[in-house]
């Protein structure tokens, strides 16, 4: 992992810059010490900030059939801002795995795939006649693969109803996806997680109980607001 700096760096004028300034981000939803909700599009957002400044992408893009082309987004516009060994971490749906490994071509490695268990939870969702109990998380490196033998196992079970407990938004992940993955593969404490689609802020709340830094991107300003109003609950919690 590349070295980065704690403290602000002094810009132009010689003013103190933020952390995701530093990143080129000019304007966010909610911003603090540890994470920065952007309200847009991540195409654009992603374009502006800076090369090789994240060392994981954790994210989890509206997947039915009609919103295919959100993967393309992934591959298109997040290997340039990745670090070299960052990994890319995308929930896919089953049917989708060919076409989406082929859009990360040329682009990211492709490592590995997890399975997300929900063996536990309410199986309501059919797909194509299966009873649908896990879901995959997709694999994929920049350049170089994480070391280490056996630091990492190939499935988790998730929390909350087998992951299906949607409190927040119709959407919501359960935080232990997102604490497995930010727990092996973001394991500096500086380490910037970016979240391309961040829907009620999962992501974020993980990053910052464990400690590191999240950027998180949402088109819709309804789920910045819950995803900022969550982030501060659960901030209010823990310092209670
Ligand atoms: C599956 S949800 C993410 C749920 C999230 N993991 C959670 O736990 O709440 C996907 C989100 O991506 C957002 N989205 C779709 N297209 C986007 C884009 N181009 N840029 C940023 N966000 C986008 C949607 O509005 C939606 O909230």
């Amino acid at each position: 992992m590349e070295e980065k700096s704690q403290e602000g760096l002094k810009g132009e004028y010689g003013m103190t810059m933020k952390w995701y300034e530093e990143l080129g981000i000019t304007d966010s939803y909610y911003a603090d010490d540890s994470v920065c909700i952007i309200h847009g599009d991540c195409r654009d957002v992603v374009s502006q900030l800076s090369e090789k400044s994240i060392d994981l992408v954790l994210t989890d893009p509206p997947y039915p059939r009609e919103f295919g082309y959100t993967y393309n987004y992934l591959a298109d516009y997040c290997p340039r801002v990745m670090t070299r060994g960052a990994s890319l971490i995308t929930i896919v749906g089953h049917y989708a795995i060919p076409e989406v490994l082929d859009k990360f071509k040329g682009k990211l490695k492709y490592r590995w795939m997890f399975c997300m268990a929900q063996f536990d939870g309410i199986h309501a969702r059919m797909a194509m006649g299966i009873e649908v109990v896990w879901k995959p998380c997709l694999w994929f490196v920049k350049e170089a693969y994480p070391q280490g033998r056996g630091f990492i196992v190939d499935g988790f079970q998730v929390n909350g109803k087998g992951g299906q407990e949607k409190k927040n938004h119709k959407w919501e992940q359960d935080t232990s996806w997102a604490k497995f993955f930010v727990g092996k593969l973001a394991r500096g404490d500086n380490d910037i997680i970016l979240d391309p689609f961040l829907g009620s802020g999962t992501t974020a709340l993980v990053a910052r109980e464990l400690g590191r830094k999240c950027i998180g991107i949402e088109l819709e300003e309804k789920s910045c607001e819950i995803a900022t109003i969550r982030y501060l609950k659960a901030q209010a919690e823990a310092s209670k």
